[in-house]
């Protein structure tokens, strides 16, 4: 039985057979309309999402299964005092398999090991969001038609942005890639992402503040989110929040084939005035999300479709 935990439990080739399901399944969605036919899901989210569970739950659907599960510790017994342990083994009783998302890091990991069923990490606390990635690598190699050779920047809140943490350890295995990291110096990139990841790998990358010095060299804009709900004031996050504003402006620096990705929700880091710029990939990014998300549920149960 395999779990996900981080995007680096599946090798470079494993990827690229997800990768490649994942278009024959955007390409012939009714080849796989009844693939997991009495297979059920269930999403235990202990923290908000829109986009992940709701995607899980379509990809579940999409191949003929069921799906059920909570969508917030309040209205689970997590408010009563339940461990993760002892709800996963609860739920190994009730589902095939299971899409976690916990505000502590690590918490998915201790599931998995107390777990009966394959156990996804949906995002843990600002650790690694490992099928975030999944929909990004789909989408870069969509659009770009290639995962080497590409100079990503990645701008915004690269400390507590868990789907930074986790693209940067999954794209270090191509190569030819190299980033820019675009964060005030208080939203840098933790040192051990600079030190053992980037480093380590002697990745090329470079820390800039400014956008517009960056822009015009990129192939991706990857956007993010300050993400307020890891700040420990308020006060820091005012300060913080719409530091980088991607508009039209902004947009007109940039090369003609550079697409912009963002794991969304946005706030005001992109104005929606580049929603119409046929670079802006965010929208595009998130159909991505269900094929991947299909293509990793048939991965971990097994399910072979001819
Ligand atoms: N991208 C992402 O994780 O979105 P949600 O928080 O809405 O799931």
């Amino acid at each position: 039985m395999r779990h996900l935990m981080s995007p680096l439990d599946l090798s470079v080739e494993e990827l690229d057979k997800l990768l490649t399901l994942a278009t024959d399944i955007e390409k012939n969605p009714q080849k796989y309309a009844h693939a997991c036919e009495g297979k059920k899901l269930a999403t235990c989210f202990y923290e908000p999402s829109t986009r992940t569970r709701l995607s899980f739950e379509a990809a579940m659907l999409n191949l003929g299964g069921r799906v059920l599960g909570f969508a917030s510790a309040d209205s689970s017994s997590a408010s009563k005092g339940e461990s993760v342990s002892d709800t996963i083994r609860v739920i190994s009783c009730y589902a095939d398999i299971c899409a976690m998302r916990h505000p502590k890091e690590g918490a998915p990991l201790v599931a998995s090991q107390k777990s009966g069923i394959p156990v996804i990490n949906a995002g843990d606390g600002g650790h690694q969001h490992p099928t975030q990635t999944l929909t990004d690598l789909l989408t870069i190699r969509s659009l770009k038609g290639r995962l080497d050779n590409l100079t990503i920047g990645l701008c915004g809140d690269l400390k507590f942005g868990r789907t930074v943490h986790s693209l940067i350890h999954a794209l270090i295995r191509y190569p030819g890639i190299k980033f820019v990291l675009i964060s005030p110096e208080e939203l840098r990139v933790p040192s051990y992402i600079r030190e053992d990841v980037l480093k380590k790998n002697n990745i090329p990358f470079q820390e800039v503040e400014r956008l517009e010095d960056a822009i015009g060299d990129l192939d991706i804009l990857y956007m993010t989110r300050v993400q307020k709900e890891r700040f420990f004031n308020e006060e820091d996050y005012i300060r913080m929040k719409d530091f980088y504003i991607l508009n039209k402006a902004k947009m007109d620096l940039a090369k003609d084939d550079m697409i912009v990705m963002h794991p969304l929700p946005r706030v005001n880091e992109i104005s929606v005035e580049v929603d119409d710029d046929p670079r802006a990939a965010y929208f595009k990014q998130v159909q991505y999300g269900v094929y991947v998300r299909m293509a990793l549920i048939l991965t971990l149960l097994e399910v072979e479709v001819c």
